[in-house]
């Protein structure tokens, strides 16, 4: 009895620290983002960061920019772009910025978009791709709601923005990233996707998207390809287009968030959640039982529905 006792536990403890070990591997690996800032017949190295006029996009545009990396912005506004490309330009004198412009709403009706979007990058060396377009396209006062609130047209803006467009432009970018291996595919999500509640249409986009980066990251490995896949699911973060709190822990700034995306690159997951402190809080939804964690995010849902976040707030700052 004794004995089986002992082995018992020690089997827990091994279990336990195994977890423990596993959880923080991802935080302590050294970035490998440099695999990837190679140079091919002279030309040097590109990032097409998507969504990149505003919010952790633009943060991403700046730290590639740091890192090495020429960077194609991409997005839906060209005022707001070409603002990001000076801003770019004065901070990195050495680097290259070019403009893509796509509304990743559109882009599904009209398929030529994606032969262009191929034309107009076969020039440049792209070995990095970010898909960090997404969001809730909202077009009434409410921003969290029931699946029965949402117009159908918002339903398949949402669809189209977080899981058709990166689909589309994968399935176009795959074959060129390919050439120019080693390459990165990544891929920012949400932890939304955990099934919170009152943003239905959002929260499932990014599941797909999960679910998308795990088969992709399979078949590249399949087919030979040397493109890591890499999917971040992010908490709360400020400093975007819709939420300006001022930071904290658990809220950090886009900026900040930037640096942690590009710090899990090469830590040998495919999904990952990039900053430590929303690893702690979703690893303690994680450890809950499933009645309470429902409890849990119907709280945080319905008080951040109360406080009543919506599409005017964003024309407020600007
Ligand atoms: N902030 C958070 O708390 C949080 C949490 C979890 C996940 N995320 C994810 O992080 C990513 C970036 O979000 P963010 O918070 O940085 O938001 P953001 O500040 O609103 O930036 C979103 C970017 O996507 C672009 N975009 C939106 N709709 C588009 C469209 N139809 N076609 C082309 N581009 C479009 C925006 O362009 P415009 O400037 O023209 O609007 C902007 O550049 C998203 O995938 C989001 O789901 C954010």
């Amino acid at each position: 009895m004794a004995f089986a006792l002992f082995s018992l536990s020690g089997i827990l403890i091994c279990a336990v620290a195994y977890a423990l070990i596993d959880f923080i591997l991802p935080y302590v690996r050294p970035s490998k983002l440099h695999r990837y800032l190679h140079v091919k017949d002279g030309k040097p190295a590109w990032a097409l960061v998507t969504g990149a006029s505003d919010g952790i996009g633009k943060a991403l545009s700046f730290e590639l920019a740091s890192q090495g990396f020429n960077v194609v912005l991409h997005g839906r506004n060209p005022a707001k772009l070409e603002r990001v490309q000076r801003e770019l330009e004065t901070a990195h004198p050495n680097r290259s910025f070019r403009i893509l412009i796509a509304d990743a709403t559109q882009c599904a009706q009209a398929p030529d978009t994606f032969k262009d979007i191929a034309h107009r990058l076969s020039d440049i060396h792209l070995t990095v791709l970010i898909n960090n377009a997404g969001g809730t396209p909202i077009l009434t006062e409410k921003l969290f709601k029931g699946v029965d609130e949402y117009t159908h047209k918002e339903i398949a803006d949402t669809i189209a923005l977080n899981a058709t467009f990166p689909t589309m432009l994968w399935s176009t970018l795959v074959p060129s990233l390919s050439q120019n291996a080693p390459a990165l595919i990544l891929v920012v999500g949400s932890l939304a996707s955990n099934g919170l509640p009152l943003v239905a249409p959002y929260g499932s986009s990014k599941s797909y998207l999960r679910t998308l980066s795990e088969s992709l990251a399979q078949e590249m490995i399949i087919a030979g390809r040397d493109i890591e896949v890499l999917h971040v699911g992010l908490g709360t973060v400020t400093g975007v287009s819709g939420i300006w709190t001022p930071p904290s822990l658990f809220v950090p700034h886009a900026t900040t968030m930037a640096k942690a995306i590009m710090g899990r690159v090469g830590c040998e997951r495919v999904d990952v959640v990039p900053y430590w402190p929303h690893a702690v809080q979703i690893m303690g939804t994680v450890l809950l039982p499933g009645w309470m964690k429902g409890m849990i995010f119907r709280k945080v849902m319905v008080d951040l529905q109360k406080k009543g976040l919506n599409p005017g707030d964003e024309k407020k700052r600007e």
